[in-house]
């Protein structure tokens, strides 16, 4: 009995995680139709239905305050991924939940498209040795198979297609706590796990240096 319970209770915390296992980590598929939906998002309707996302996100979507990550600039596949994993609690965040839920298709696709139609927040210079970041940025690290992250997050930083995110002058804040998320696997919405088989390489030392060194190539 104990340990029917124990295991209900394990199970329950998995679901709960959106980590069941086997479960796909994403529902979206970028079908034509997706891409085409993607496309036809509106910059202007975007930026009014995205008036209750100032407050954390920013007028611009620059966040003003380092606990939320910025939008500006980011690729609008990867915006509208981001906020269809969050209805579909497949990235698990109960806040940002309650603002995905209302929000239709074409919502997502015009908000996505206003954001990525605003500039990267500013480079933010930084002061410390960001040496061994700039290695695993450009090379990986061949004996841990960690690839280059420019290969996916281009030698700009700012991503490409499809969906792979710009990265370039999002606050370290955010970039270190996500990492970790996808190192715990508690953020488990990247299909086929590359980033949580990346992150589980990278020591807490790496992660805040390259968190630091994306934050200082904005625009
Ligand atoms: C009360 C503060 C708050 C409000 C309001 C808010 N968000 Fe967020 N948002 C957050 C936080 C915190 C995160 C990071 C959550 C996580 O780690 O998954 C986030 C993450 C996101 C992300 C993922 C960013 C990335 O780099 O992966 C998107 C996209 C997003 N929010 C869009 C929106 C939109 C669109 C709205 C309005 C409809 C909105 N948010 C309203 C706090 C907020
Ligand atoms: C094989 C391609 C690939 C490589 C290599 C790669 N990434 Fe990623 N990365 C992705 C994809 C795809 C996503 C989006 C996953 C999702 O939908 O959640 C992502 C997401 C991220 C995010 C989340 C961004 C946000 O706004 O929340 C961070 C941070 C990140 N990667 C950092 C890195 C770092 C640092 C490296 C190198 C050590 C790296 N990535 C290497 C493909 C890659």
């Amino acid at each position: 009995m104990k340990r029917y319970i124990v295991m209900v209770l394990g199970v329950q915390l998995l679901l709960g995680a959106g980590m069941v296992p086997g479960a796909p980590s994403s529902l979206v598929a970028f079908t034509p139709q997706i891409r085409s939906l993607i496309a036809s998002g509106d910059p202007a309707r975007g930026k009014d239905k995205a008036a209750g996302c100032v407050s954390c996100h920013g007028a611009q979507g620059i966040a003003e305050n380092a606990a939320f990550p910025s939008l500006a600039g980011q690729r609008a596949d990867y915006l509208y991924k981001q906020l269809r994993d969050y209805k579909d609690e497949k990235r698990v965040n109960p806040l940002m939940a309650a603002f995905a839920q209302p929000l239709n298709e074409e919502d997502m696709a015009d908000i996505a498209a206003w954001y990525a139609s605003q500039p990267l927040p500013p480079a933010k210079p930084a002061d410390d040795d960001l040496g061994a970041a700039t290695t695993l940025v450009r090379r990986g690290d061949g004996k841990r198979l960690i690839p280059a992250c420019a290969a996916c997050h281009a030698a700009n930083g700012r991503g490409q297609a499809v969906a792979v995110p710009a990265l370039a002058g999002q606050n370290a804040a955010h970039l270190g706590q996500t990492l970790q998320a996808y190192k715990r696997g508690t953020r488990a919405n990247d299909v086929y796990s590359v980033m949580r088989n990346i992150a589980r390489a990278l020591s807490g030392e790496e992660i805040a240096q390259l968190a630091k060194y994306y934050e200082s190539l904005g625009e």
